[in-house]
């Protein structure tokens, strides 16, 4: 078999065998409908009841505080949207920062298209805001702060709890996206000081498709999609009853499991050796990143020519670099960290799971080096 070194968790997970378990029963004999009475859609509600449980102690939540979504961008738009509406007699204004995922920043951008105002808060070169202009930034008619909990390109961690006790002292709703955070780290609503949360089962062993939104008791949202009145009332259709008990059982085995220190070793590891390369530098923030991303430029490659090498040697990774829109812009992330566009284009993030070995990282620190140093040859821009 062709040797296969998966390097891009970040991206998307392998199901959990705890997810794999827990689905089983939904997939036969247990599939009916979780609104009808009988025995068989009694048993799926049953277990959309018994998932929302246990997320609910997964993130320190109280019952009723949890709703199924179908991914982390829709949790991201009902959470950014709804709290609009929700604050509009306040006022009109939103704040959030430079390094939020696409799902939070096209949702902004689409409420600025209708009369909304958001002040995008800046980050220094590890990706952290500054608290202080946080506090500057929040007016009267100031109805919303999105930050997300961890950055997906370059693995920071920003000051969720601060940002919190901030936005709360000053009586404005909190939403966080803590997509890539979620089943990495422990994550507690309490202690986050959190109104909102929207996390993504497909990034820590649950199915693709599959979400959550945490919305704090008090906080009335207004519905998201209307039609039969699941989810009380505000996010309508057919629970996805698979994908629900995949994500909880998955979320509370990821969580057992924390902190990954063994993880965190390795991702180290892959940091120190792959530093050792000439002109190569880490991305984000040295001490508070996520267990398994270790981010980094190379100066004077190409990161998707890298990730094609990489490809070429069984090592699926990712690059911020571009592509994925069709243009030919790097990646917002590392221009807002102040990188120039030369060096924000030899971008490369390698992401790691439980399930990578010390030989995983070794096979990389074999065959990474090699890569770039062939590929510096071959450009007219790299000198020794
Ligand atoms: C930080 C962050 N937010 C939101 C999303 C979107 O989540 P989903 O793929 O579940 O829609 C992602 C996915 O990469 C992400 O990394």
């Amino acid at each position: 078999m062709k040797k296969l070194v998966y390097l891009d968790n970040a991206a998307t997970t392998k199901i959990s065998n705890a997810a794999r378990e827990a689905v089983l029963p939904y997939l036969s004999e247990s599939y009916g409908n979780p609104s009808s009475i009988y025995s068989i859609g009694r048993e799926a509600k049953k277990a959309v009841e018994n998932a929302r449980a246990v997320v609910v102690e997964a993130i320190g939540a109280t019952p009723g505080e949890v709703y199924f979504t179908s991914g982390g961008t829709e949790s991201d738009n009902w959470a950014i949207k709804s709290a609009a509406l929700y604050g509009k007699n306040k006022g009109k204004h939103i704040i959030s920062t430079a390094i939020e995922h696409p799902a939070v920043i096209n949702t902004l951008k689409s409420l600025e298209k209708n009369g909304y105002k958001v002040t995008i808060l800046g980050v220094n070169q590890h990706g952290q805001i500054d608290l202080n202009e946080l506090r500057d930034a929040i007016r009267n008619d100031t109805v919303l702060i999105t930050v997300m909990t961890a950055n997906n390109e370059i693995g920071t961690i920003l000051p969720i709890a601060e940002i919190g006790a901030i936005a709360r002292e000053r009586g404005v709703l909190f939403h966080t996206d803590a997509v890539q955070a979620a089943g990495h780290i422990p994550l507690s609503v309490s202690d986050m000081n959190v109104d909102m949360m929207s996390l993504s089962g497909h990034k820590f062993g649950g199915m693709k498709g599959t979400g959550v939104l945490y919305v704090k008791k008090g906080v009335r949202l207004p519905p998201f999609i209307h039609g039969g009145g699941q989810e009380r009332s505000l996010r309508s259709g057919t629970e996805n009853v698979i994908g629900i008990a995949a994500l909880a059982a998955a979320l509370s085995d990821a969580a057992s499991r924390l902190p990954l220190t063994d993880v965190v070793r390795k991702r180290d590891r892959l940091i120190a050796g792959l530093l050792k390369i000439p002109r190569s530098h880490l991305t984000g923030d040295p001490v508070n990143r996520l267990p398994g991303i270790a981010s980094f430029t190379f100066e004077c490659v190409e990161g998707e020519s890298v990730l094609l090498l990489l490809d070429g040697c069984g090592v699926c990774a990712s690059s911020g670099s571009a592509c994925s829109s069709a243009s030919l812009d790097p990646s917002h992330v590392l221009l807002a960290i102040g990188l120039p566009h030369e060096i924000a284009h030899g971008s490369l993030r390698l992401s790691l799971s439980e399930d990578n070995t010390d030989e995983d990282i070794d096979y990389v620190l074999e065959k990474l080096p090699g890569i770039i140093a062939k590929l510096r040859d071959m450009s007219p821009l790299w000198h020794e």
